[in-house]
């Protein structure tokens, strides 16, 4: 009996030895693109950017200065491009602190996004007192001077920033710009394409998140319109500025696609979210994914570093706290970001192979290749090779829920959220539906010989 039970224990910890090996053998089979531990370096790995609002005055402060250069690889100049700060005084220009953020950034590899030429808010005091074709002048002067001046400097502007009314009309705000005329903005960005053809023009604006926000319709057919045109613009910015009344709406990821659609790219341009801990961390989380679920969405922003650089720092709603630790947020960004972009290629395919010691040798490998989406739900199809006699776990990430399968009749665990399917006689591939709830992350896979 003491032998048989020593032998039984000798194959059990053999068993676990090559199930180790085996498992050893699918992580490093896996890319080694998962293990990026910045937000710029995760961000491109789908070939995107991941960027943050810089203050000037800042610049002199070594933590914050750490943290830009050690994550970041865009900035936007939090006030310091604006109306007011580059003409201060009509047709007198002032570039310094501009430059100051420009040159930090350029000097350590980073791009820039250019914000921004026309607003209605934060104009110099002369800009706001007039009105007509004198207005209209001084700011397509304005438009032409300071996008001539960062020629080939910058990578986009925010050409027109925050022309759309709030509330249900879906039309524009009133403001001195809008009085000159319907045409303002359009020619807003012919007079940027004009000072610098390379540069990606971007319409900015928050409130535009929400699909079923009358305002994010009213952008939605300016562009179209723009686009149909021939009006110059490549790009449209979210800002993102959300809170618990104006919380991540679920149909993020639908308006992004929309807008790519259009033939544009889309950006997040200035992400914070009020909140803290487990929380604010799920929202970011969900931003993160809509974006990495659009190929066009080119890049996340963040509106400061710190909670107490954010111009709400009261809201706490960035990814390092006032001493520059990394948030519960920002963990679930760099997370959301290593899941990878499902993006920028649709067909890439997510493969997980275990072999069970002692069973048929070589095992089998389950690909998973993402199928039709919706605004609340998605497809997925899993091909296996390798064995005809396959079990295949299919994980997904709570809060999402597997609400169809065909080609199989999976059984599920007690959570849920595990489901094994095995063959049911219609070949070597099955699928599903997840409803995402505001994850849209890929399920995880492992094959094994049953
Ligand atoms: C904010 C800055 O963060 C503040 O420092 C400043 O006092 C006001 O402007 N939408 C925009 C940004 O496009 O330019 C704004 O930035 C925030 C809202």
């Amino acid at each position: 009996m003491t032998l048989t039970a020593k032998s039984v224990s000798r194959v059990a910890l053999v068993s676990s030895l090559v199930a180790a090996v085996a498992g050893a053998a699918v992580l490093l089979a896996a890319p080694a693109s998962g293990a990026a531990s910045t937000l710029a370096a995760a961000a491109e790995q789908s070939g995107r950017y991941f960027g943050t609002a810089v203050a000037a005055n800042k610049l002199g402060d070594s933590t914050y200065v750490g943290i830009l250069n050690r994550e970041f690889d865009m900035v936007t100049a939090e006030n310091e491009m604006k109306m007011d700060a580059t003409e201060p005084n009509q047709g007198q220009f002032s570039f310094s602190n501009g430059d100051r953020i420009l040159n930090q950034a350029r000097n350590q590899g980073k791009r820039v996004r250019g914000h921004a030429l026309a607003w209605h808010s934060q104009q110099p005091g002369w800009m706001q007192n007039m009105s007509g074709s004198a207005l209209r002048s001084a700011m397509l002067n304005h438009v032409t001077q300071v996008a001539s001046y960062y020629k080939g400097k910058v990578y986009a502007w925010d050409v027109v920033n925050e022309a759309f009314a709030d509330g249900g009309g879906g039309g524009r705000r009133d403001s001195n710009l809008q009085r000159t005329g319907n045409d303002w903005i359009e020619a807003a960005f012919r007079a940027a394409r004009s000072a610098d053809p390379n540069a990606k023009l971007c319409y900015n604006d928050y409130n535009t998140d929400n699909w079923s926000n009358a305002k994010t319709q009213g952008v939605y057919n300016m562009v179209r319109d723009f686009k149909s045109r021939g009006v110059p613009i490549d790009c449209v910015g979210f800002q993102a500025h959300f809170n618990s009344g104006n919380p991540v709406p679920s149909n993020y990821h639908t308006t992004l696609g929309n807008f790519a659609a259009l033939g544009v790219d889309v950006q997040i341009t200035e992400l914070d979210i009020e909140g803290s801990g487990s929380g604010q961390a799920q929202q970011f989380q969900g931003v993160t994914q809509a974006c990495l679920a659009v190929a066009r969405c080119t890049g996340i922003t963040v509106w400061g570093i710190r909670d107490s650089d954010s111009w709400r720092s009261s809201g706490t709603p960035l990814l390092f706290d006032g001493s520059g630790n990394k948030k519960a947020a920002y963990t679930s960004v760099l997370n959301a970001l290593n899941s990878g972009g499902t993006g920028t290629n649709p067909t890439t395919t997510t493969t997980t192979t275990t072999t069970t010691p002692g069973e048929q040798p070589g095992g089998c490998t389950a690909t998973y290749s993402e199928g039709q989406k919706w605004s609340d739900r998605f497809n997925g199809n899993v091909t296996v090779s390798g064995t005809d006699n396959w079990v295949v776990t299919v994980t997904v990430s709570s809060p999402q829920k597997v609400i169809a399968t065909w080609n199989t009749s999976p059984s599920w665990d007690s959570s849920g959220n595990v489901m094994t399917a095995r063959p049911n006689g219609s070949g070597n591939s099955f699928g599903f539906t997840i409803q995402h709830n505001g994850n849209w992350s890929w399920p995880s896979l492992t094959c094994s010989v049953g």
